[in-house]
């Protein structure tokens, strides 16, 4: 079965560009980000693994792990990260996985052959200090991701993991908020002493909480 929102991340034990790693014990009490992609040595995919080196200290100030993971082995993950040193002006500062069993492709459900045979596809996994998946992504060989916009959804989900809000469209950190549908205006009231600006019995609007 697909793994869901929700899920516990499943263990593993892997290899990685810094050394043998077991997932659960990599998180500890930190969120993570697991993603993977298709293969070393490809154009896309170079552009990504530099801009996640280049962004990293956005993850660190977070508390954010960051680690991707192909069907590559930790030599070619090794030589590959010179490339990208070159090209990218930043060299990956995270560890990478070396999974070229696909046993953690499997796991995770990375591999989806009717677009991609049996290289792992672009997939994104936000897990929580608890150990359960936030969020997740999936996204073709031929697009690269927008990693600005994992961080956008890590400070959403940081944040309502907090508070009682929600956070409206394209909400970026520092903007309004919505309080929780399941939080009545009694119990509102308590949360948001403040108060909120209701458009709409269901559309309660509150400054970040902070
Ligand atoms: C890329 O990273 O450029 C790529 C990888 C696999 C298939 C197509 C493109």
């Amino acid at each position: 079965m697909a793994l869901q929102l929700g899920d516990t991340a499943p263990d593993f034990t892997a290899e990685t560009t810094e050394g043998t790693i077991r997932f659960h014990e990599f998180i500890g009490d930190s969120w993570v980000v697991l993603f993977s992609h298709p293969k070393d040595f490809t154009p896309v995919c170079t552009t990504e693994l530099g801009y996640m080196a280049k962004i990293k200290p956005e993850f660190d100030k977070r508390g954010v792990k960051i680690i991707g993971l192909s069907v590559d082995p930790v030599d070619s993950h090794k030589a590959w990260s010179k490339d990208i040193e070159e090209t990218q002006g930043y060299a990956p500062n995270y560890p990478i996985i070396a999974d070229p069993e696909r046993k953690i492709a499997n796991l995770y459900g990375m591999i989806h052959p009717n677009a991609l045979d049996t290289l792992t596809v672009r997939s994104v996994f936000v897990i929580g200090p608890d150990k359960k998946i936030k969020l997740m992504l999936t996204y073709p060989a031929s697009t690269g991701r927008n990693f600005d916009e994992i961080l956008r959804a890590i400070d959403s989900l940081q944040l309502t993991a907090k508070h009682s809000v929600a956070t409206p469209v394209n909400w970026k950190e520092g903007e309004d908020c919505i309080i929780v549908p399941s939080l009545s205006d009694e119990e509102a009231k308590k949360k948001f002493p403040t108060g909120w600006k209701a458009l709409k019995p269901y559309l309660r609007v509150v400054p970040q909480p902070r």
